[in-house]
């Protein structure tokens, strides 16, 4: 339970959530940290707290560098309760520390804790002295949450960035340059996919916000501090924000009897011969959390589903409904299925898509089960399609 620095007098001193698998939905194989911070300057002060079942492991690394109770300064840089869970507890602590939060962070947390705090309200350009450094704020309004702030320490060109540039990664390595750095990346990936894409609009006003700010190290409020891939991480945010796609293309369908799988098949062979990457994911073993990951950067998105009682299959309904939610923009769909009697699930599909405001390539609905001759009309069919599209 030791705190960890990130020099010589600021330290992190977060909580490690190892058994962590769900995060209201998404998955996090790999667990997650709730990353808090503290600053050893004039005024002692903490960016953010962590889980309220992780409070204890907190504290037990701030007594190691110094008495909780001493506390001058907390900054609540956000109200979901997985960063100001330990607030209550610290307030109880250091009844006297100024309590620092956005504008909408004083409203959320006072809706959620229904406590008498004191709060002293920041956004972009206030800035803090702690005495010999001090703390610019940054409004990340709606990344994701109407609530979220960053702070920098011009002194040190250290960003505390709060969700944004977080990973879901459990580990005692704190920083880039002790952990697989792919799997960073991945995670970064599965995060933003997951969390932060509706908004691609609030990221960039973020990124625009530190644009030209000097900084050595991104300290996110989960996961590893970028330390040696800041740039990185920006120039994919970036990206990510501007909702930008590779030539690559998914196929998410479920199957009752094979009928649907034998289609999505056939649509592979269609961007296999435009040599465009392509995965396929049965909703029965892949989950949607993991497949938003690949929608991150997918142009096409293919969905298929069998009519089941008049409707579309649920787990292609939940993919779906999960997938409208966070909203990527900019892609090309093509709804797909299989039918005995009814056959509404395609249309369906194609309904969600276009609400999307997804360019389509025309639907595929095939009766009972098809044969060779058929599949092969349909690869022909969506290779066409697919030469018209204009990218
Ligand atoms: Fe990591 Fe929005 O909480």
């Amino acid at each position: 339970m030791k705190p960890i620095p990130l020099n010589d007098f600021i330290y992190w001193v977060g909580g490690i959530d190892w058994d962590l698998r769900n995060f209201h939905g998404y998955l996090t194989q790999r667990g997650s940290t709730y990353n808090a911070y503290v600053i050893m300057d004039e005024k002692i002060t903490l960016i953010d707290t962590v889980k309220y079942y992780l409070t204890d492991e907190m504290l037990e690394r701030i007594s190691c560098i110094v008495d909780p109770s001493k506390i001058d300064i907390i900054i609540s840089n956000h109200v979901e309760m997985d960063h100001s869970g330990g607030l209550p507890q610290l307030m109880e602590l250091c009844p006297n520390a100024m309590l620092i939060t956005s504008p909408n962070g004083a409203k959320g947390l006072e809706a959620h804790y229904k406590k008498n705090w004191n709060y002293t309200v920041m956004k972009t350009g206030d800035s803090i002295s702690l005495g010999k450094t001090s703390l610019q704020f940054i409004l990340e309004q709606m990344v994701h949450w109407p609530d979220n702030m960053a702070c920098y320490m011009p002194q040190t060109n250290i960003l505390f960035s709060n969700d944004a540039f977080g990973q879901h990664i459990a580990t005692s390595q704190r920083f880039d340059d002790e952990y697989p750095f792919d799997i960073i990346m991945d995670e970064a990936k599965k995060y933003y996919a997951n969390i932060v894409l509706p908004y691609g609009k609030q990221t960039q006003n973020v990124l625009d916000a530190i644009e030209g700010l000097p900084i050595t190290m991104i300290a996110p409020s989960h996961g590893i501090i970028w330390k040696q891939h800041t740039s990185q991480i920006i120039a994919h945010y970036k990206k990510w924000a501007n909702n930008e796609t590779s030539n690559k293309a998914i196929i998410v369908y479920d199957t009752m009897w094979n009928s649907t799988k034998l289609v999505a098949h056939a649509i592979k062979d269609a961007f296999e011969q435009h040599a465009i990457p392509v995965k396929l994911f049965d909703l029965k073993t892949i989950h949607i959390s993991d497949i938003m990951t690949e929608v991150l950067d997918a142009r096409y998105i293919c969905v298929g589903s069998p009519t089941l009682n008049n409707n579309m299959l649920p787990t292609v309904a939940a993919f779906l409904t999960y997938c409208k939610g966070l909203a990527p923009k900019n892609r090309v769909g093509l709804a797909f299925g299989s039918y005995g009697w009814g056959g509404q699930s395609v249309a369906q599909v194609e309904d969600v898509l276009q609400q999307m405001g997804w360019r389509l390539i025309p639907a595929i609905k095939v009766n009972y089960v098809p044969q060779k001759q058929l599949l092969v009309t349909i690869a022909q069919q969506v290779f066409e399609k697919i030469n018209e599209i204009d990218f």
